[in-house]
């Protein structure tokens, strides 16, 4: 399931990951399978929307990990990655119940205080839901590791959690 959802994450919206759509197909099964087993042992909660009861009805991801290392300076820091909702159910609230539910599992789950994200600076719509949740840009950024010439802005946002209403 991780490599079909990984592929149609990036064949949707190539610039939101880090990873490219080549390097993600020249992929083996051995390496997915490798990826999996990594992903079920780290500090982390994934949480996965489906509508369909034998994973074909895939509708949305978000994933929430203990950050490496900690900043010393700060409360313990989880990082939110592979946001995802498929194209037909955004707009109509999923996102905001799955991102309610990330903040939630990372304060209560992993025991963080601090949620960070990175995001590309020209995916306005990701910006702008990710400020309607109280992520503030942190001034942080990199060059974006598929193309250097953009940015990858930080933002984060304290817990505990508070949902955010639609
Ligand atoms: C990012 C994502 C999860 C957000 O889910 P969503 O259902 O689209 O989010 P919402 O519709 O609730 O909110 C999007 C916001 O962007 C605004 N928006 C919609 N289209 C937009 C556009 N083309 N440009 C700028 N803003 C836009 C909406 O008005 C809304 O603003 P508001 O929160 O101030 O009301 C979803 O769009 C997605 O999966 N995108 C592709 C993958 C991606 O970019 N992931 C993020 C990686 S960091």
């Amino acid at each position: 399931m991780l490599k079909a959802v990984r592929l149609e994450m990036l064949t949707d919206t190539p610039m939101a990951y880090i990873e490219s759509l080549d390097a993600a197909r020249r992929q083996t099964d051995t390496q997915w399978q490798e990826r999996a087993t990594a992903m079920s042992a780290d500090a982390s909660v994934t949480l996965v929307a489906d509508s369909g009861v034998d994973g074909s009805g895939f509708c949305g991801l978000m994933r929430v990990v203990l950050k490496h290392p900690q900043d010393p300076g700060k409360p313990l820091q989880a990082m939110l990655i592979s946001v995802y909702v498929a194209p037909r159910h955004r707009g109509l609230g999923l996102a905001d119940e799955l991102l309610n539910r990330a903040c939630k599992a990372a304060c209560e789950d992993l025991g963080a205080q601090h949620l960070e994200l990175g995001v590309h600076q020209d995916n306005s719509r990701a910006l702008a839901f990710y400020r309607r949740h109280k992520f503030e840009t942190t001034g942080a950024s990199r060059p974006y590791p598929q193309d250097t010439s953009k940015l990858e802005l930080f933002m984060e946002r304290c817990l505990p959690w508070q949902p955010t209403a639609s």
